[in-house]
């Protein structure tokens, strides 16, 4: 399943970046994204030594250059990461590594922060989990952790728009684990994660003001994030720490 993976982005490096984030909706997501992570670390103590898990083409590695101290980028596809260095340039603080989500190349107890976007809905349900233990392995105690699912309310409302945006795109179809927030939540409070929030980001909704100044999108973007209508977002990214 790994190398699976691994085939498929090594093919899909050159036009994924563009693919997924040159979009309207694309750009006013990431940018929606890029906010949420900042504030999440904003509170950090210093120094921060953070681990972006399956970094991709370096979608987050900006923001957490940064925000933190030094961060480490790994994913299991050079390509992928090699479209990052190009993108970024060099940064002093920023190390690419390959490695794999489920044996992370770190001891136990390394980093202050883990982030993860648009990874676990690659996986099933229990590779989910193993790749979440995984990061809670390497993650300091009092560490935090802001991983992002596929939001299965989302998916329920929006299938067939979605359908069509993805074919317009002629986007390759990837089987997507869409997730249920509460079960992951509770799964994580079992398994010594103390949860510091969720929060939604995107949400295809948002196509309807495309005609409005971008300004205006990105403020309606911040609907999604909680409330009653972080149900609606598609994406949510649950912010846990780990117990000390
Ligand atoms: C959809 S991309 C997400 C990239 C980036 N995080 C983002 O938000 O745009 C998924 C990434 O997961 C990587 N990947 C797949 N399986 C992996 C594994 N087992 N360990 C590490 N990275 C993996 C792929 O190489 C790809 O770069």
């Amino acid at each position: 399943m790994q190398k699976e993976h691994s085939r498929f982005y090594q093919k899909e490096a050159d036009r994924y970046h563009e693919l997924r984030y040159g979009s309207w909706y694309g750009s006013i997501a990431a940018e929606a994204h890029h906010d949420i992570l900042r504030e999440i670390l904003a509170g950090r103590e210093r120094p921060l030594i953070i681990l972006d898990v399956a970094c991709g083409t370096g979608h987050n590695i900006g923001v957490l250059s940064e925000a933190g101290d030094l961060v480490v980028a790994c994913d299991l596809t050079p390509e992928m990461m090699e479209m990052a260095r190009k993108r970024l340039g060099p940064r002093r603080n920023v190390h690419y590594i390959r490695g794999d989500a489920f044996q992370i190349p770190f001891p136990d107890n390394t980093f202050d922060a883990v982030t993860s976007s648009r990874f676990l809905h690659l996986l099933d349900d229990s590779r989910q989990k193993k790749v979440l233990l995984e990061i809670l392995r390497v993650l300091k105690p009092g560490g935090t952790m802001a991983v992002d699912f596929f939001n299965i309310h989302h998916w329920r409302i929006l299938a067939l728009p979605i359908f069509v945006y993805r074919a317009l795109l002629k986007k390759r179809p990837t089987g997507s684990t869409m997730s249920n927030i509460n079960e992951i939540t509770g799964w994580m409070r079992r398994n010594k994660i103390n949860m510091a929030g969720t929060i939604g980001v995107g949400s295809y909704f948002l196509v309807l003001s495309w005609i409005f100044p971008r300004r205006f999108s990105l403020a309606l973007a911040g609907l999604f994030r909680k409330g009653p209508l972080k149900m609606l977002a598609e994406q949510i990214i649950v912010i846990g720490e780990k117990q000390v």
